[in-house]
């Protein structure tokens, strides 16, 4: 027989069914929602200075990150292998006589040996300002939190040390949060307030380029304090910046038996490239030549592997131009004509300072030709360095490269002149 409630099971079930469905649906609704696409491996904490930390959650950017520590393949003008720059070109000895750069000047190598490298070079001794390490390690986005620039610029180089560990890393560029590109070094954050711009407000191609203006720039150290600063107030062509010097009356040192108040360029990547280049009016960014997207698989990421372009033009220049062999080639044309320009440049500097250093040695040259050749000089010199010292030898703008070669050769060669008719005894009037 059959019961009289049999007919009342399949009911039974629903119901039971749609209970325990509903019990699951309210479970999983009250469950946290995911913070990101992806749940992080690890958390990453605000200005976490270690990148192999970060590197967890990011593999592909942390293992093309570390490629930058072994490159040392030599281009024709750049590359990452650290010559010597001081035995390629000698006359950098004489040009830069009397300051640390004549004694170590090495090419620049890639991002992981940053730190390895400031502490090899000759140029640091006791006497060397923390600020120094501005543009070296990943531990500066928090030092500066934790104790603000000013107290960070005023310890000493050997003190500060004791703080940093890491070299150039992810907290240098990105937000742990976010992954947002950032303004990190306060000087470019002051530098841009100056002028009225808010890096907060950047479009993401603006801030492709504008990361790398965190270090690639050219910069000073205000009084004595050694305050980090960017001499940007006037503008950021090589015009603006020695104006800017010369108003503010600074000098990096002064060289020996001339009296001359020298200025020493940084490495003005940014300012050469932002001056209008063709490819800065176009759009382009630091980043698409330097960190070009590549492929892991499946997985489209920014190659973290920073260097010269020359050595994957397919990827660095192929992805806007298709005749890479022009391209190429073009790059090579642009460099061998700016090196000839700051070859002629030098040769003028070099024969100016001669003629200065005859003028500075007589009791009886004219002191006030004498003191217009010495600031003249100091102008040019600062001319030629802005492209001497900046990385790419000519290629982030070339037009303007030239100009200024053009103009630093032109005031070199005033200068000298200045300083022969410092010497010369003015001619006697009536005399035939
Ligand atoms: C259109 C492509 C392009 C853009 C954009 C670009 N660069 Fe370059 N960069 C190059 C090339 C080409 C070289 C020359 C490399 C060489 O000589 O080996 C170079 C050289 C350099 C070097 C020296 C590299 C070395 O091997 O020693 C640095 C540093 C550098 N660029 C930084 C920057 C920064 C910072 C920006 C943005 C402000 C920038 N570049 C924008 C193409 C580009
Ligand atoms: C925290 C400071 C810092 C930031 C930010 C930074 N750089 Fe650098 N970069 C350096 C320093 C310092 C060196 C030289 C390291 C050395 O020689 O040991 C360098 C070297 C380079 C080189 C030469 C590499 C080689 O192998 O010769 C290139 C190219 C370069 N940077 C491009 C860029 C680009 C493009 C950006 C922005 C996406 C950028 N850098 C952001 C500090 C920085
Ligand atoms: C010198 C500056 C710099 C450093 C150092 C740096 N990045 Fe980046 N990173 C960039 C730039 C520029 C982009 C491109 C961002 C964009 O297009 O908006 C980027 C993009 C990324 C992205 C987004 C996806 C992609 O690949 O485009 C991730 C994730 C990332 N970086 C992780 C890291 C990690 C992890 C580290 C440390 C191991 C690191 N980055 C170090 C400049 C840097
Ligand atoms: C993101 C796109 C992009 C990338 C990447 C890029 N370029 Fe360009 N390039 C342009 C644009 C846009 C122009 C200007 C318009 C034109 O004439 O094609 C240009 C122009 C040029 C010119 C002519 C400039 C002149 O003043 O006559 C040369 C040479 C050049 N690029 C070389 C390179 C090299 C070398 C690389 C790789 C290191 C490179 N470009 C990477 C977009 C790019």
């Amino acid at each position: 027989m059959t019961s009289k409630y049999a007919k009342y099971i399949p009911t039974a079930i629903i119901i039971i069914l749609a209970a325990a469905l509903a019990a699951v649906l309210l479970f999983m609704y009250n469950q946290p929602a995911p913070q990101r696409g992806i749940a992080p491996l690890v958390e990453v904490a605000a200005n976490e200075p270690d990148s192999s930390v970060w590197a967890q959650n990011f593999p592909n950017q942390g293992t093309t990150f570390e490629q930058t520590a072994a490159n040392n393949v030599r281009t024709t003008y750049g590359g990452s292998d650290n010559f010597d720059k001081l035995a390629v070109d000698p006359n950098l000895t004489i040009l830069f006589a009397g300051m640390p750069f004549s004694k170590g000047y090495t090419e620049d190598r890639g991002h992981g040996n940053a730190l390895t490298d400031i502490l090899e070079t000759a140029r640091v001794n006791e006497k060397t300002p923390g600020t120094c390490y501005s543009c070296k390690s990943a531990n500066n986005p928090g030092l500066w939190t934790e104790m603000g620039m000013t107290a960070y610029d005023a310890t000493p180089f050997a003190d500060l040390g004791q703080h940093i560990d890491q070299t150039i890393g992810c907290a240098n560029c990105h937000d742990a949060e976010t992954m947002a590109l950032v303004v990190t070094n306060p000087a470019l954050e002051e530098a841009l307030e100056a002028q009225g711009k808010d890096w907060r407000t950047f479009t993401r191609q603006e801030m492709r380029t504008v990361v790398c203006a965190n270090c690639h720039v050219e910069y000073y150290f205000q009084g004595d304090g050694k305050y980090l600063t960017f001499p940007w107030e006037q503008g950021t062509q090589i015009q603006n910046i020695v104006a800017y010097y010369n108003e503010v009356g600074f000098k990096d040192w002064e060289y020996p038996e001339t009296g001359i108040a020298m200025l020493k360029a940084q490495h003005p990547e940014y300012e050469l490239f932002s001056a209008g280049s063709t490819h800065y009016a176009a759009g382009v960014s630091c980043a698409d030549c330097h960190m070009p997207y590549t492929r892991d698989g499946a997985a489209k990421f920014s190659d973290h592997n920073v260097r010269s372009p020359l050595l994957q033009p397919e990827k660095a220049c192929g992805a806007c131009h298709t005749d890479l062999t022009y391209v190429v080639e073009r790059v090579r044309t642009i460099q061998d004509q700016t090196n000839k320009a700051m070859l002629s440049a030098e040769a003028a500097l070099v024969d100016s300072l001669t003629a200065i250093k005859a003028a500075a040695a007589d009791p009886n040259a004219n002191a006030t030709l004498l003191d217009e050749a010495r600031a003249m000089h100091r102008d040019a010199q600062m001319y030629w360095d802005f492209i001497a010292a900046e990385n790419s030898m000519g290629f982030h703008n070339p037009e303007e490269a030239l100009r200024i070669l053009g103009e630093a050769t032109d005031m070199a060669r005033q200068a000298q002149l200045k300083a022969i008719q410092a010497l010369t005894p003015p001619a006697q009037s009536g005399s035939n």
